[in-house]
């Protein structure tokens, strides 16, 4: 009889590609993926804790998956990633009595079939309770498990490489670097033997992955020029790719030669995601960031002298204790004068364990949540003007297949990740990883439409 496998992914990127790797694990063993969630031998919930609500619906979905589990009491229930990481969350899960079988964290993905088969295997010992097998960060520091791990990737044009983990930061607000620990670096020679082998197999575009791909490298000692933009250098050569991309950059060490490379390659994109955070100096050194607003502009300026083209996204969070209606001002007054493309726009939120957690003055949740409709109506004119702006232009489209309302007509990505929907003479099929010159004819905040012209 052949099992069936699930995964259920929350929370960035850096998960989705987890997951795959997960998903990889598991069809090794000679799982295969259900044909729906009732059909499901294993559940994999891949979660994330950096905000209350991802929390929340987590815990949710565990209650649901309580049900399911009355129906199968073969079912085996696995919970991974950032959640499963954090201390405290088996005593959460006992004072629920939430349905988990295994409890992992993200050091030992590579742990997971064996764990299926021991939760399997000691379900009547266990009284209910999770088998609990969560690394701490010291235990992952060995190279040789990082590599080699197989990964199931969708087919499609974009894939996600990981080329370091964890996060050496610690802004006063994030639960990320006690999750994920310290910062480590792939070897630039296996990245590119994995982005030749995704290149080869007919991927388009690469997204590197990192908490701050701007560190790439300071701990591997590699010498000089074996930096992060020297790995964007190595892999813009690579045969067959046509985009490459990256997230995140922090801003406070984004160096002119990233700058540099960026305009002078061929493939690396004009998309720059450097995450703000808030508008005011005040603000800013509480949550250690490590950039004044002024120093955040003058970036930005150059970004924009040498790649004209460029677009800029950023993140942002109101209410961070203390935060007065002066301070938020201030990222209000900085969404327009950054002219960002799009952002990511979050109420603080409270994370156990860091130090702005326990800051006088927590802003009430009203004044958050007001604060946030007020960020993001704002920050929609600025959308809404910058992707205006691009009528009339002809751009490059990377097709991704048929639009998901409107399958008549092509969606795609340009060079500086906005979404496009187009009409072409042939179907969206026949475009799927072709770049596309597309006149734009018209803009709303998301989404910008055209025609192929050739
Ligand atoms: N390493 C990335 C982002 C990681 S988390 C970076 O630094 O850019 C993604 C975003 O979640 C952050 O940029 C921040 O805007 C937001 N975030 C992190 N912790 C948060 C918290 N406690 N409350 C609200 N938003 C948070
Ligand atoms: Fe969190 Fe800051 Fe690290 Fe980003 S850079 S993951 S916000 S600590
Ligand atoms: Fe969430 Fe972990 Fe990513 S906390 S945002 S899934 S690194």
């Amino acid at each position: 009889m052949s099992l069936c496998y699930h995964i259920v992914t929350y929370g960035c990127q850096m998960n989705v590609h987890d997951s795959e790797v997960m998903a990889g694990l598991l069809e090794a063993q000679g799982y295969f993926p259900a044909p729906s969630l009732e059909e499901a031998d294993v559940i994999v919930l891949n979660t994330c804790c950096v905000r209350e609500t991802a929390e929340e619906r987590i815990l949710g979905r565990l209650a649901e998956l309580g049900r399911l589990r009355r129906r199968n009491p073969n079912l085996i229930v696995v919970l991974a990633g950032c959640l499963g990481q954090q201390e405290g969350t088996v005593e959460r899960l006992r004072r629920r009595s939430a349905p988990v079988d295994v409890l992992m964290g993200t050091h030992n993905l590579h742990r997971l079939p064996d764990l299926v088969e021991e939760a399997r295997r000691t379900r009547d010992l266990r009284e209910g309770g999770p088998l609990v097998e969560v690394w701490p960060d010291g235990l992952a520091q060995t190279r040789e498990l990082r590599e080699g791990l197989p990964a199931r990737r969708d087919r499609g044009v974009r894939a996600w490489v990981t080329i370091m983990y964890g996060c050496d930061n610690f802004c006063s607000y994030c639960i990320v670097p006690y999750v994920r620990g310290r910062e480590r670096s792939r070897l630039p020679e296996d990245i590119v033997r994995e982005v030749e082998d995704l290149a080869s197999r007919g991927y388009r575009e690469v997204v590197l992955l990192g908490q701050n791909v701007n560190s790439y490298g300071k701990d591997l000692d590699l010498g000089p020029g074996r930096s992060f933009s020297a790995l964007l250098r190595r892999l813009d050569r690579v045969p067959g790719l046509a985009r490459l991309r990256y997230t995140t950059s922090h801003p406070k060490d984004f160096t002119e030669d990233i700058i540099a490379v960026v305009s002078e390659s061929e493939h690396v994109c004009e998309n720059f995601h450097l995450p703000a955070q808030a508008g005011s100096d005040r603000i800013l050194r509480l949550m250690n960031r490590g950039y004044t607003r002024k120093q955040y502009l003058d970036l930005l300026d150059r970004i924009r002298r040498h790649v004209p083209n460029a677009a800029i996204t950023t993140d942002l969070i109101v209410g961070f204790p203390g935060e007065t209606d002066e301070d938020f001002r201030d990222t209000l007054a900085l969404v327009r004068e950054a002219r960002f493309a799009s952002a990511f726009m979050f109420a603080y939120s409270p994370r156990r364990g860091t130090p702005a957690a326990t800051l006088p003055d927590q802003v009430p949740h009203e004044v958050k949540l007001a604060r946030l409709h007020r960020l993001i109506e704002i920050q929609n004119e600025v959308s809404l003007e910058q992707n205006r702006a691009e009528v009339g232009r002809v751009l490059s489209v990377l097709v991704e297949g048929p639009a998901e309302k409107d399958p008549g007509r092509s969606a795609g990505r340009t060079r500086t990740n906005k979404l496009v929907l187009l009409k072409a003479p042939e179907p969206p099929e026949d475009l799927v990883g072709q770049e596309v010159p597309v006149l734009i004819e018209r803009a709303t905040t998301w989404v910008l439409e055209g025609r192929a012209v050739t």
